[in-house]
């Protein structure tokens, strides 16, 4: 069915069933800032703002700020910047960045991520510093050959598409470094920034030429979209004419006169005030990221967040596995997040009917870094054993439960059987669940092993025929399952 460039056709597009189905993606933050891998340690993207509102943007723990970050004197990465590369530009990353990629191979990433049991792939094509990893035929009018001559988006989408997976593409569209260069400091500043000017026709054509070269299953925006709504509904019928498996996400605020008026810094100013305010009265508003909602998108993005319930809209939760996107040369094991914290909000988010884009941030010559390596690993393994569970599968009528002994439970169902994953370690014969209200034949999935599921006042009682051994997250499917409640 042809879409057409309004709110009506473009709601009324179903979402396409393998992007429900799934769940699992990667991200792929990687460029020029892969090289200094540098970023100040105040804690988490959030903290940076409680911590240092007025230079928060400047403070924060992503890499991929480094740009940005290393135009404000005496922050850590300014100090970084001087001690290691002197007075040498941002751009002087280009060459060795691109001299670097000679053992860089798309295909083995791509197994990599298979391997993971990701379904789809997003990578970031144009970051904030505007660097295209595409040879763009769109001119750059600010910065000349701000590209990657070879075709990093190319090789990678073949790649993906070749070892089975969807192929995404993430662009920055609401900030561009080299369009403008002010350095920004806070969230007024960051949210301010987009480009006026040629910026939105550039943005517009750029992001057309990667639809049309590469053929994306998902368009990631970020920030927001240097348009009004007319540009930006044109853009979306004609994508999703062109992709009929095509989804896009929710960062995607266009340009109104009120945030034009962001331009002027006394606005700028009077927005951070207000928001510093909000901020100090609502100790819950920065628990992590949660983009507001726009009038069209098929899914949306928390980052370094969950949504807390069920949602009848598809969202789709991201973060580093550390406290960055990019790679960051500083972080050692103990500063990534446990696998089993990463599978648990992966599974709690499966569990309300969310995906989840898990971000890998290679080092500048490709090699994804060893902690990152061993996570990929682990969900790979837990996937091949518990997989039923999790693809194809959809919220049950109730996400949570919790064991007799505290540990947290996460329901999904697909075909008639209901699955529950505890998210914990348990062993022994028994598990006892409160306000438990489910009886049936059950079997677990890592060995097959029946499980005798009934109801013990109000408590529903699984026996194990062969005992669980105090591996995580293990999975009992519960076919014939009569819910009693
Ligand atoms: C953000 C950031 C960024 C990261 C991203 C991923 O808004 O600015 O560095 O790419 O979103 O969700």
């Amino acid at each position: 069915m042809t879409v057409t460039p309004d709110l009506d056709s473009l709601n009324a597009r179903a979402l396409p069933r393998w992007y429900d189905e799934a769940k699992f993606g990667i991200f792929i933050h990687w460029g020029l800032f892969s090289i200094p891998a540098f970023a100040a340690r105040l804690g988490n993207i959030t903290d940076a703002f409680k911590k240092d509102y007025d230079r928060a943007v400047a403070m924060t723990p992503y890499t991929e700020w480094y740009a940005n970050a290393i135009k404000v004197a005496g922050t850590p990465s300014a100090e970084f910047h001087r001690a290691n590369y002197g007075d040498a530009p941002y751009e002087a990353f280009k060459e060795p960045f691109l001299a670097g990629l000679k053992n860089w191979d798309a295909a083995a990433w791509a197994e990599t991520f298979r391997d993971a049991g990701a379904k789809y792939v997003v990578l970031v094509t144009k970051h904030h510093d505007g660097f295209c990893l595409w040879p763009s035929a769109v001119e750059n009018p600010k910065q000349k050959n701000w590209f990657s001559s070879r075709d990093i988006v190319g090789e990678l989408a073949r790649a993906v598409r070749a070892a089975g997976l969807k192929f995404g593409l993430y662009y920055s569209g609401g900030i561009d470094w080299s369009f403008n260069r002010e350095p920004l400091r806070t969230m007024g500043d960051f949210i301010g920034s987009v480009p006026g000017g040629r910026y939105s026709a550039y943005a517009d054509a750029q992001i057309r030429e990667l639809i049309a070269r590469y053929e994306p299953s998902v368009l990631w925006n970020d920030i927001s979209w240097p348009a009004d709504e007319r540009h930006l509904f044109h853009l979306f019928a004609d994508y999703y004419n062109a992709a009929p498996d095509g989804v896009v996400n929710d960062r995607w605020r266009t340009v109104t006169w009120k945030s034009k008026l962001l331009r002027f810094k006394f606005m700028r100013r009077r927005f951070d005030t207000r928001y510093k305010d909000y901020i100090a009265k609502n100790p819950k508003a920065l628990e992590g990221i949660v983009p507001p909602p726009v009038p069209h998108s098929d899914f949306r993005t928390p980052e370094y967040a969950k949504l807390p319930a069920i949602s009848a809209k598809k969202w789709e939760s991201t973060r580093g596995m550390s406290h960055s996107f990019g790679f960051n040369r500083n972080d050692a094991e103990a500063d990534y997040a446990p696998f089993e914290t990463l599978l648990g909000d992966f599974l709690d988010g499966v569990s309300k009917n969310g995906n989840l884009l898990l971000n890998v941030g290679p080092e500048a010559d490709g090699t994804i870094p060893t902690p990152q390596m061993a996570r990929l690993k682990s969900f790979g393994a837990w996937l091949r054993a518990n997989g039923e569970a999790v693809y194809g599968a959809r919220p049950w009528t109730q996400a949570e439960a919790v064991t007799a002994d505290g540990m947290p439970v996460r329901f999904t169902q697909k075909n008639g059987a209901i699955y529950l994953i505890v998210l914990g370690s348990p062993s022994g014969s028994e598990i006892r669940l409160r306000n438990g209200t489910l009886e049936g034949n059950g079997r677990v999935l890592a060995d097959e092993s029946p499980v005798n599921v009934h109801l013990e006042g109000e408590d529903t009682i699984l026996n194990f025929v062969s005992p669980l051994k105090g591996e995580f997250a293990p999975v009992i499917a519960i076919e014939s399952a009569k819910s009693v409640s």
